[in-house]
């Protein structure tokens, strides 16, 4: 027996852009995975690294995580060769006359760049004005049934409380397209750079993004669907999964091998971090609710966030993962697990050159006498370059308000709520997180579980 979401993408073909992602590649696994008579996946792939979409589309479906899907599904994903910085999101006329003719009936946009220090115009051309495009692209596909569009649940971080609606900006989104406007302007008036109101380029480009779509919406049914933190697996493809070392991830890797020694983060802040899977499953029902409502020419906003229904502080999350890294540590540890976290950026500074750089450059002179790896300090730029970036979101904190998200799970049969599951309240932070620590040490850090005697050994030593 299918299920009711099951049914709905039984005979239907979806456009997936940013497949090859972190979120994307989750995406078409669930697909694949848990629909089982989908009739087609098309993804928009850029060639990259010398590769093309197909040689790319092959190398993606034929990792790992892909194991567990059967051969005939996996001929269901065919690739087009798309660059969304392109215009036209660089697709050839003839891949642009298959794609209206596929009868694709839900397009998940998610594909952008995740730096959150991107020039202005880069950020605008990648995450913003591809947004144009792919709204019109869908409004001339018969078949459309809705339009999900991946933001992020900090696109209004100026506000304190963020609703699941779409927020006036102080540009006019009509001059940005027209390129009328230069990006100086755009800046000033939003007034990123002067400690104002956004802290990045990423932010921005998605809160422009964000009302560009609903403005040209004409008529299209859309959702905006806006994760926060996106982080490991919950349950698929295994828990604690991973394969991106974007924000926390990024932080965590550093502590695990014992390089990064202060953090950043406001204790008593809410660490709104979500499951890539949950993350998935709860868009794949968003564009379910889109689709079948019927509200066309309307734009409905969904928060993903844990915080609401779910909350852990960030001391909470590090004092889990510190335990959890100490229980298990890695045999590429190159020091012994030392951290604390601090919000005020002059102590956090002057401890990161007292525990990082100092230590650092007594390590890589020690390295120069034996000839050993020269990147300590290196790496302990890195770390205050990054803490620099994302310090906004560690030490302060936002008010979500998830209504649409609580109603949709609410609407669910029980079958689809198991199969599709996003039930924030289902997680057990010191269970999940335990995996999350597991999953950075065998997914990034590429040490399997059998090395933890000899790494506990070591770390007695
Ligand atoms: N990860 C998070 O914590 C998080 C949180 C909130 C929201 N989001 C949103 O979720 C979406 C996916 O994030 P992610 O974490 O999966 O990021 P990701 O792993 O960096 O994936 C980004 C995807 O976009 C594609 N892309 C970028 N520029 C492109 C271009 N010019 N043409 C074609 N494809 C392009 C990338 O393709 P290539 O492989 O060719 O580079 C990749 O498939 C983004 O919209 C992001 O804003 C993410």
């Amino acid at each position: 027996m299918m299920s009711t979401l099951q049914k709905f993408y039984e005979g239907r073909v979806v456009l997936v852009t940013g497949g090859s992602g972190f979120l994307g590649r989750v995406l078409l696994l669930k697909l694949l995975k848990s629909c089982p008579n989908i009739k087609g996946i098309i993804v928009f792939l850029r060639k990259k690294h010398g590769q093309s979409c197909q040689e790319r589309l092959f190398q993606i479906l034929s990792s790992s995580e892909f194991s567990a899907v059967p051969k005939e599904s996996l001929v269901k994903v065919s690739p087009i060769e798309a660059d969304i910085e392109k215009e036209g999101l660089g697709l050839s006329s003839k891949d642009r006359e298959f794609l209206l003719t596929s009868r694709i009936s839900v397009v998940f946009h998610i594909a952008a760049s995740v730096r959150l220090n991107e020039p202005l115009d880069v950020a605008i051309k990648t995450n913003t004005l591809p947004v144009l495009e792919v709204t019109q692209l869908c409004e001339e596909m018969a078949q459309i049934e809705a339009l999900v569009y991946v933001s992020t649940a900090y696109s209004q971080c100026p506000n304190s409380e963020i609703k699941e609606e779409v927020y006036p900006m102080p540009v006019d989104n009509g001059q940005i397209f027209d390129g009328k406007m230069l990006d100086e302007e755009i800046a000033m008036k939003c007034t990123y750079r002067k400690n104002g109101q956004w802290p990045n380029t990423y932010t921005l480009s998605k809160a422009l993004a964000e009302e560009m779509i609903q403005k040209i919406n004409g008529r299209l049914s859309v959702a905006i669907f806006r994760p926060s933190i996106v982080i490991n697996a919950w349950k698929e493809p295994n828990p604690g999964w991973i394969n991106n070392i974007q924000t926390v991830t990024r932080i965590l890797r550093g502590v695990y091998l014992g390089r990064t020694r202060v953090g950043r983060f406001s204790d008593g802040k809410v660490a709104d971090l979500v499951p890539v899977d949950m993350c998935v499953n709860a868009m794949i029902a968003t564009a379910w609710e889109t689709a079948t409502s019927n509200h066309r020419g309307q734009t409905k906003v969904y928060n993903f966030v844990s915080g609401a229904q779910n909350p852990i502080t960030w001391k909470e999350y590090w004092s889990i993962c510190v335990q959890k890294i100490i229980e298990n540590p890695t045999a590429h540890a190159q020091w012994y697990l030392f951290y604390v976290t601090i919000p005020l950026w002059p102590v956090y500074f002057s401890l990161w050159l007292c525990l990082e750089l100092i230590p650092a450059f007594l390590i890589q002179g020690l390295h120069y006498c034996t000839f050993g790896p020269k990147r300590s300090v290196k790496d302990a730029f890195a770390s205050l370059q990054y803490t620099t970036i994302v310090g906004y979101f560690s030490v302060n904190g936002w008010m979500y308000q998830d209504k649409n998200m609580r109603s949709l799970l609410a609407k669910l049969t029980p079958e689809d709520r198991d199969i599709f599951s996003f039930d924030i309240k289902q997680i057990n932070w010191n269970k999940y997180l335990e995996n999350c620590v597991m999953g950075v040490r065998i997914y990034i850090l590429k040490d399997d579980l059998s090395t933890v005697p000899q790494a506990r050994k070591r770390y007695k030593m």
